[in-house]
């Protein structure tokens, strides 16, 4: 009976590759830290704080890597690079799996903003070259997890507004190729304010 045992290694390689690299378990207890910003569930109360549930993985241990840089990294935030630096390699795989494990919530989208919003999102402003998000973030904003754009859906939209403000300002630049920066240069304020409502109630 040799085939079978041959099958049986193939199966346990192919799920080690597959499996997720943190601990949902683990990364639960160690959320506890997080919950009285992010929220029980990794729904945040506040808008100024983003909703962390359902977003991926990878994204989410890309900006932890940030935050620990501070003033050194591309996303300095003084609140979140304190927290940032209490966190081993093994925690922010295991927190990040957690958070990725949870489901989203959907916000609305006010109705004065969503003629503006839903155009930008899904075509783009020719005049202005600005790049339709719907390229890169998806139909639903659900993102590309290998590609490493994050989910937006449901996202509070004052979280929303203040980072295109951040990444217009160049605050932020972990944008690999500028891809944001380019985005976020060119939009009004209006525009900003739109795309962000249309996000919240976006899924
Ligand atoms: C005191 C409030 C506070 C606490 C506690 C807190 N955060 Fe944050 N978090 C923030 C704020 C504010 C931001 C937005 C930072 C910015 O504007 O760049 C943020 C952003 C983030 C982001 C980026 C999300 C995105 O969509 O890009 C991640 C990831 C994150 N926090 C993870 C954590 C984790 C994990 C913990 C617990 C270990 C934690 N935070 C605890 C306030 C907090
Ligand atoms: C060419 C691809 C591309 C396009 C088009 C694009 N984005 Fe992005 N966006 C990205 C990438 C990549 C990131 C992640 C950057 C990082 O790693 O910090 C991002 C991040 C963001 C974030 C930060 C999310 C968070 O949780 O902090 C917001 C907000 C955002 N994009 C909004 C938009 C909006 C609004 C548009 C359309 C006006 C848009 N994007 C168009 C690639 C794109």
């Amino acid at each position: 009976m040799k085939l079978p045992r041959f099958i049986i290694i193939v199966y346990f390689v192919c799920l080690s590759q597959i499996s997720f690299a943190g601990d949902i378990l683990k990364g639960k207890e160690k959320s506890a830290s997080c919950v009285a910003c992010h929220g029980a569930d990794g729904i945040s109360v506040n808008p100024v704080w983003p909703k962390l549930a359902g977003q991926h993985a990878k994204y989410l241990e890309t900006q932890l890597y940030e935050f620990q840089k501070g003033a050194d990294g591309l996303r300095n935030n003084a609140v979140m690079y304190g927290i940032a630096l209490t966190l081993t390699d093994e925690d922010i795989e295991d927190i990040s799996a957690y958070y990725a494990s949870l489901d989203k919530t959907i916000g609305l989208t006010d109705d004065e903003y969503l003629n503006i919003g839903q155009s930008l999102y899904r075509g783009g402003n020719m005049e202005y070259k600005i790049q339709a998000c719907i390229a890169c973030h998806g139909p639903n904003g659900q993102g590309n997890s290998l590609a490493g754009i994050p989910s937006l859906s449901g996202q509070h939209s004052e979280y929303i507004y203040q980072q295109l403000k951040n990444f217009q300002s160049s605050d932020r630049s972990n944008d690999y190729n500028k891809m944001m920066r380019n985005i976020a240069e060119r939009m009004s304020d209006e525009e900003m304010k739109s795309v962000a409502s249309y996000i919240e109630g976006l899924y």
